[in-house]
């Protein structure tokens, strides 16, 4: 059983009414800029906390899952649109560029890192490109180095990038999704959760095709949750 918070005097009180409001703000200002991305965070998002309650995260922690995971990508906002939806293939220099939106991603939320609920999110947001072989990005920290919310959102982030088609590629069949999760368990994925992901791929499913633009999937954080 995985805990995160254990000890800390944090709980599902401690979420700041206005934590809704940022998450509109900042994927408000992703929508504007790349729809694509703005929809692929508010799957991530929710798959997180799917995840999260899988692996038996209390419900403060469920929430840090979704926002984490509705977070990673925000950074993609600064970076320059033509590097961002370059069908083609990206130069070494512009995927450098592309890698540094985790970074810029974290930047974002950092000034709330007063706030425990956002202090406790920046870690899944900033190393949600690592890898558990130490191959990741930004800081190529490996196996239980990265933090578990970073863990988690490798392997949701990779399956729906896999799983939904961008203009220059169609998505991969699910089978073909679940098998590459399988085949990187251990290199790229934490295999301790790969198992508990897997498992609630099918619910996944339900999900994918319904995020619309006007869609608020934070309002579901409203404490009737
Ligand atoms: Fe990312």
């Amino acid at each position: 059983m995985y805990s995160y918070t254990e000890g800390l005097s944090v709980a599902w009180d401690d979420i700041p009414d206005w934590s809704l409001g940022v998450a509109q703000q900042l994927l408000q200002a992703v929508h504007d800029k790349d729809p694509f991305t703005y929809h692929h965070c508010c799957r991530v998002g929710r798959v997180s906390r799917q995840l999260a309650a899988a692996i038996g995260l209390n419900e403060f922690e469920q929430a840090v899952s979704e926002y984490a995971g509705l977070f990673h990508d925000i950074g993609k906002v600064k970076i320059p649109l033509e590097i961002l939806i370059k069908p083609g293939r990206l130069t070494p220099a512009e995927i450098e560029v592309i890698k540094s939106h985790a970074t810029l991603s974290a930047e974002m939320i950092q000034h709330l890192d007063h706030i425990p609920f956002f202090r406790f999110m920046l870690p899944g947001i900033k190393y949600h490109h690592e890898r558990i072989d130490g191959e990741g990005y930004p800081n190529c920290i490996s196996a239980q180095n990265i933090p578990l919310f970073a863990r988690m959102i490798a392997i949701v982030d990779a399956f729906d990038a896999m799983t939904n088609s961008r203009p220059y590629r169609n998505p991969l069949p699910e089978e073909k999704a679940i098998a590459e999760i399988h085949a990187f368990a251990g290199t790229q994925f934490d295999p301790q959760l790969v198992k508990p992901f897997l498992e609630i791929v099918p619910k996944i499913k339900v999900y994918s095709h319904e995020v619309v633009r006007k869609e608020v999937v934070v309002a579901r954080l409203a404490k009737v949750a």
